[in-house]
């Protein structure tokens, strides 16, 4: 769904008036987080979709990362998943426990357990979870609490909308799509332990609006603005030459550009590939972290040691003038 739509659909809804639910609908966390007791609460999200890739294994294991993705942004635990399964009648049905298998696989990797799923028939198949983990309420991380002076990491490259669906197209290989491929089913866990555990001011995962799409949900939040430096941007290979031709563009680079691009401020020597790829959907992708000067050097340095290639990106800066993003 388009974000603006969406926003105004979420907004529309009845407030909640159970005190329990710390986190819901009304902000722009894709988790729900509801307290149990003193020092636990549930955070609940679900993510479901079409294929990505033609691999069933592959697609299960990307799109488990992608569902678990929205527990770690929250710095939280995911300990108990439930099946979304759309599936055509006709396809043979080891495409379907082949994208179980890759699920399954996922779950126990990030110390999870499959508890059980709703499966209907459809024209398309479509997989997800919804996902049940938990969170130390005092040390929730939300998209709300960027402060200006942070830095901004970020901690998967982007552009792998275009590169799936130039794949899926058959017009690069399987080779040539592999770090995405790669990055795509990485689970967002070891990031989002050591955030926890170096003390974070905002994070938030980027998904279907884009790099920029999702930041601007972080400085709306706080009411702060950025500054965005095109060069450190990390992008899958061949992205940049992919997205150069019009028929390599997910639709949602132009729905999330045309939503975006009145709040962003972009210096002419931005590359114009670079440009649209802000805007590129991503599955499964990065966590964008705001941290503070203070924290930012201890962060980047355990991330990269336990393996994580995370690139700081921009800073936050009080909002001044018209532009909330200035990418130059
Ligand atoms: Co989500
Ligand atoms: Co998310
Ligand atoms: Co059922």
């Amino acid at each position: 769904m388009e974000m603006a739509s969406l926003m105004q659909v979420l907004h529309q809804l009845p407030r909640p008036e159970d005190p329990n639910l710390i986190l819901g609908p009304h902000t722009s966390d894709d988790a729900g987080v509801y307290r149990i007791d003193e020092g636990r609460a549930l955070v609940v999200t679900v993510d479901f979709f079409p294929p990505i890739v033609d691999d069933p294994y592959l697609f299960g294991q990307i799109a488990t990362a992608n569902a678990l993705s929205d527990v770690y942004a929250m710095g939280g635990t995911p300990l108990v998943a439930t099946t979304v399964v759309c599936f055509p009648k006709d396809l043979p049905v080891i495409v379907l426990s082949d994208i179980l298998q890759g699920s399954c696989d996922k779950l126990k990797e990030a110390g999870a357990v499959i508890g059980g799923g709703h499966t209907i028939n459809d024209r398309e198949i479509k997989y997800g979870l919804s996902v049940t983990g938990i969170v130390e309420p005092e040390r929730m991380i939300t998209s709300s609490g960027a402060k200006s002076g942070d830095t901004l990491i970020l901690t998967k490259p982007i552009g792998a909308g275009v590169v799936t669906t130039a794949l899926k197209a058959g017009r690069i290989s399987t080779e040539d799509a592999a770090d995405t491929l790669e990055s795509m089913k990485r689970l967002n866990n070891v990031a989002s332990r050591i955030m926890v555990e170096t003390g974070v001011n905002a994070c938030t995962d980027v998904t279907g609006f884009g790099l920029l799409g999702h930041l601007y949900e972080m400085l709306s939040a706080s009411g702060l603005a950025a500054i965005i430096e095109a060069e450190s941007i990390p992008i899958f290979n061949h992205a940049t030459t992919l997205v150069r031709k019009r028929r390599n563009r997910p639709a949602a680079i132009w729905t999330n550009g045309e939503f975006l691009s009145p709040h962003v401020r972009l210096s002419e020597s931005v590359d114009s590939s670079v440009e649209l790829l802000l805007y590129d959907p991503q599955t499964s992708g990065g966590l964008l972290i705001s941290v503070g000067e203070e924290r930012k050097d201890t962060l980047l340095e355990r991330l990269r040691r336990e393996g994580v290639d995370a690139k700081p990106i921009g800073m936050v800066v009080e909002k001044e003038g018209e532009w909330t993003i200035e990418v130059r």
